[in-house]
């Protein structure tokens, strides 16, 4: 049995759909706590100490819209066995981006080969990396835009907007009602690249706004911390320009113009940016949460997507290239929350060597 979202109790079909999310994080437990309204059955595969957060407090998932749904924990179908993948039929892959190929692995080795891949995971490349291990799967890439905190006894708090989107194939069709069904409509793209890039760029932001040690609203409220993403996003679009490549526009405004944007003033930046800032007051990155539990964060994987793209066309990205230097000083314990001029200065710094 499972409770629907007005947790009213609803038996499943014979035909019921299982998803398996793969990577019970803030991501994954948020989107199988919303998922599990549905008529599908959901299991969580994580890590054992998240399952025992659960088993103490189940999961409360909420959003800016003040919608709000309670899993209780002896509803949570959670394991930590990869042999839960056996009978699934969608698997959400929502682990970080260098735990994509040991993913692709648990995959391999315990799913059938119809069941449906569908990476929610940030970057350019995750899902490439999963279908080059999984040959004879359908993988497909999604995109989250949203921002998902992780808050005290077991709450997901969504602390920004925004819908989730796919690659536009016929293998998901089937999949759509079911989220459409629980609130999280999936946008579909034919050209997923731009998609992934116009949200890259966004997540530059995740970086400074690790190092700033600063809520998101106070760090892009603030005009030096702006400066220091309108430099990353400026390089980055050079060179996507070279790449021939155009980026999506995720946010309210095209990526052309998010530097312009970023460098005017806290006034006029309030102003045009309403929008953009309309977010939970406490809305941090990931990547920050990453620095304060000592975690690798993804910084290879979005600010080095950028370096490596340069590199594929013998270029350099020395500001991105900057800036994952700094990130993985902190990973490895120089953690010092920087000021956004002091942030701005030291990514202008000249490089030694890349
Ligand atoms: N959080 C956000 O607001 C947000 C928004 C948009 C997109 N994203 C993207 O979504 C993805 C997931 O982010 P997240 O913040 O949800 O990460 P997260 O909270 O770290 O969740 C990932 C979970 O998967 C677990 N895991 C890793 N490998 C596993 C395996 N082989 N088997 C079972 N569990 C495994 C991790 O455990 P360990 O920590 O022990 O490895 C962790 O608990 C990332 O690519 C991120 O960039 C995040």
């Amino acid at each position: 049995m499972t409770r629907s979202i007005d947790n009213q109790p609803h038996a499943h079909s014979a035909s019921t759909q299982h998803i398996v999310i793969l990577g019970a994080g803030a991501i994954g437990c948020y989107l199988g706590a919303w998922l599990h309204t549905t008529a599908a059955q959901v299991s969580l595969l994580g890590r054992p100490r998240v399952a025992e957060r659960i088993r103490q407090h189940g999961l409360t998932a909420s959003d800016l819209n003040q919608r709000k749904i309670k899993w209780s924990a002896s509803e949570i179908s959670f394991s930590t066995d990869p042999d839960v993948l056996k009978t699934a039929d969608l698997i959400v892959v929502t682990v970080k981006s260098a735990d994509s190929p040991e993913a692709a692995k648990l995959i391999a080795q315990h799913a059938k080969s119809s069941a449906l891949v569908l990476s929610f995971q940030n970057g350019v490349g995750n899902a490439m990396v999963l279908q080059h291990d999984l040959p004879g799967m359908t993988v497909l890439s999604g995109m989250v835009p949203f921002n998902v905190a992780t808050l005290p006894e077991g709450r997901l708090h969504c602390a920004t907007e925004g819908q989730l989107c796919a690659e536009d194939h016929s293998a998901l069709q089937a999949w759509l009602p079911l989220f459409n069904a629980c609130g999280l409509p999936i946008q579909l793209h034919t050209n997923f690249e731009q998609i992934q890039w116009g949200k890259l760029i966004l997540n530059l932001n995740n970086s400074v706004n690790a190092l700033s040690d600063m809520p998101l609203k106070a760090q892009l409220s603030d005009r030096a911390y702006r400066q220091c993403l309108a430099l990353l996003i400026e390089e980055t679009i050079q060179i996507l320009k070279w790449a021939g490549i155009q980026p999506a526009k995720i946010s309210k405004a095209p990526p052309a113009l998010l530097p312009f944007l970023m460098r005017a003033p806290n006034f006029i930046f309030r102003r045009l940016a309403a929008g953009m800032l309309k977010m939970d007051e406490n809305a941090r990155s990931s990547m920050w949460e990453d620095l304060q539990l000592q975690r690798k964060t993804e910084v290879d994987y979005i600010n080095g997507a950028v370096i490596n793209l340069a590199h594929s066309l013998a270029q350099t990205a020395p500001l991105n290239s900057r800036m994952v230097s700094l990130v993985k000083k902190a990973e490895a314990g120089e953690y010092r929350p920087k000021d956004g001029h002091q942030l701005l200065s030291d990514l202008l710094r000249p490089q030694t060597s890349q």
